[in-house]
C-alpha cells in the first residue's frame, strides 16, 4: 500500500466521521427502516422490561403461549422459534431504546407470505400481554411497548378473511 493510498484512507475516514457529526446525517443514520416504529425515548421502560436479559426470558415465554395457544399455533409450531424469538429481542430492544439495533426484515416482508387475520393479531397481543405479566412488567410499561407495536397491524394483518401460517413453514414438522 503506497502513502498517497493511505493518505486517501485516513482524509476519507476523516470525512466520514465529520459528516456523522451533522445533525442531520446523524439522524439519517439512527432511523432503522425495518424496525416498524420509532424508538421510545427514555430508557426507564427499558429497564422495567429487565434490560435485554429480560426481553430473552420474556420471548421464551412468550413463545411457549404462541405454540401453546391454537389461534397462533400453526404460525409458530416450527423450527423457525428460535431465530423469530432471537429477532423479537433486538426489535424489542431497539423500540425500547435499550442499545440494540434490530437486524431482522421489515414488518411487511416478513409477514407478506402468510394470512395473518385481526383474531391471529389480537391472540399474539394477548400471548405477550401473558409473557410481560409473568415477568412482572409494570402495566403502564407494558402499555408503552405496545402502542409502539400496535400500529404495526396495518403491515402484519394481510387478510380479513381464515388466518393461514405460510405454506412452508408447515411442511417443517
Ligand atoms: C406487532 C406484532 C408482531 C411483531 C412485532 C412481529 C415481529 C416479527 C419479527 C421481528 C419477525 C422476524 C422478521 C425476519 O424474518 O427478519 C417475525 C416473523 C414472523 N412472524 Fe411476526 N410479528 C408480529 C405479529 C405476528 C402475527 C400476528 C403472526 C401470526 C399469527 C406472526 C407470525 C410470524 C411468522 C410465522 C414469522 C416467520 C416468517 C418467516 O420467516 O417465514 N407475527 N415477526
Amino acid at each position: 500500500m503506497n502513502k498517497y493510498f493511505k493518505r486517501h484512507i485516513v482524509i476519507g475516514a476523516f470525512y466520514s466521521v465529520l459528516l456523522s457529526l451533522h445533525p442531520v446525517v446523524a439522524e439519517e443514520m439512527s432511523l432503522n427502516p425495518n424496525l416498524g416504529n420509532t424508538p421510545l425515548e427514555e430508557t426507564k421502560t427499558f429497564q422495567d422490561f429487565g434490560g435485554k436479559e429480560g426481553l430473552v426470558k420474556i420471548m421464551d415465554d412468550f413463545m411457549v403461549g404462541l405454540v401453546n395457544d391454537p389461534r397462533t399455533k400453526p404460525f409458530f409450531d416450527n423450527e423457525k422459534q428460535t431465530y423469530i424469538k432471537a429477532m423479537l429481542v433486538e426489535q424489542m430492544c431497539e423500540l425500547l431504546n435499550g442499545g440494540c439495533r434490530y437486524p431482522g426484515r421489515d414488518m411487511k416482508s416478513s409477514h407478506a407470505n402468510m394470512k395473518v387475520n385481526r383474531a391471529a393479531f389480537n391472540a399474539l397481543v394477548e400471548q405477550f400481554q401473558f409473557a410481560m405479566d409473568k415477568n412482572n412488567v409494570p402495566f403502564s410499561s407494558q402499555n408503552k411497548l405496545l402502542a409502539k407495536l400496535a400500529p404495526m397491524y396495518r403491515d402484519i394483518e394481510t387478510t380479513t378473511g381464515v388466518a393461514e401460517a405460510p405454506v412452508e413453514l408447515n411442511k417443517v414438522k
